[in-house]
């Protein structure tokens, strides 16, 4: 079992949660991310806090010594102009990081479509990663592939309330393996506590698989908007309004290139959906949560 286990991109989706859980199991982790005043909850509670940066080796060097195991997510950067080599610098500073501190267990977060090297957008370099991390000798690997974050959805809040419009290029009814990423955070405390051995792939499908149309229909119940439609944009448009939000055009040409690759069905789970496989949060549930930011404005 590992004795200090190191977090990176803890302030986020994922990151956080997975910090929470393993301190309220008493665990012994060394928390990451680029302010250190976002961390400051968790060295109330006992965590190490580490301020660096991911794209600098140095950073992740000093981060990870002292850390016996690692969960290691590449965080995303849209404004990066080459968004695949932004992700090897981020992969190859935590390889060569974990190399150093002597690191044996990962627990690296990938995505469902990880397992195809190009035509899947922004996953490709999560694909780079998961070679990267197998080719390393002696250290123990399990790859997170989750599908669809229902997070996704809070994209929509703004357009729901400016507009009373939920969408993005995504086809309505294209059904999706669809997960909260508490669950995510759920199975990667599991990971540490059991500990992890050789090199795996965990393939994550939320509690059943979900079109657009059935996500939008359940936010819209629980907002009090029944009638609320999910349409789907044309890649053109969205392309224009991700690079208007700050993307960059290479981001915003990948996430489109995914969007095709998930409408097309080229990414999609590479096994079935099993009770292994298959998490606990509802779609029913995440539109509770949320209606209640939704309700106060967030
Ligand atoms: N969205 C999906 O449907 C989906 C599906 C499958 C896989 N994924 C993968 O999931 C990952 C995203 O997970 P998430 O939602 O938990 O992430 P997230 O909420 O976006 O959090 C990423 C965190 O990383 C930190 N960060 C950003 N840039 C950094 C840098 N240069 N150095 C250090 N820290 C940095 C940020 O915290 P600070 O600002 O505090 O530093 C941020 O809180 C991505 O790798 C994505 O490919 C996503």
């Amino acid at each position: 079992m590992p004795d200090r286990i190191v977090i990176t991109a803890a302030t986020g989706n994922i990151g956080s949660k997975l910090a929470e859980i393993l301190l309220s199991k008493g665990k012994r982790i060394k928390v990451i991310g680029r302010d250190d005043k976002k961390l400051e909850a968790f060295k109330m509670k006992g965590a190490d806090v580490y301020e660096g940066n991911a794209e600098k080796a140095s950073d992740m060097k000093r981060a990870f010594m002292g850390g016996s195991a690692l969960f290691a997510l590449i965080p995303p950067n849209y404004a990066a102009t080459d968004p695949r080599a932004y992700q090897n610098k981020v992969g190859q500073a935590y390889a060569d990081a974990i190399a150093e501190a002597g690191i044996k267990e990962v627990v690296n977060l990938s995505s469902v479509g990880a397992h195809l090297s190009e035509g899947n957008g922004l996953i490709a370099g999560l694909y780079d990663q998961e070679q990267r991390l197998n080719s390393m000798r002696g250290v123990s690997v399990v790859h997170l592939r989750p599908g669809y974050f229902m997070e996704n959805l809070f994209w929509n809040m703004d357009s729901i309330r400016k507009s009373g419009i939920a969408g993005s290029p995504l086809k309505g009814d294209v059904a999706l393996p669809m997960i909260a990423t508490r669950d995510i955070a759920s199975i990667a405390a599991v990971q540490f506590l059991v500990g992890v051995e050789g090199k795996s792939v965990q393939e994550l499908m939320g509690q059943r698989d979900l079109t657009l149309n059935e996500a939008t229909a359940a936010i819209g119940k629980a907002i009090g908007k029944p009638d609320l439609k999910y349409v789907q944009f044309p890649y053109a448009d969205a392309e224009k309004s991700m690079v208007g939000m700050g993307m960059s055009l290479e981001s915003a040409q990948l996430t489109n290139e995914m969007n095709k690759g998930f409408n097309e069905g080229i990414i999609k789970p590479s096994t079935g959906r099993k009770p292994e496989n298959t998490t606990m949060t509802s779609i029913e549930e995440f539109a509770q949560h949320f209606a209640e930011i939704y309700k106060k404005g967030g």
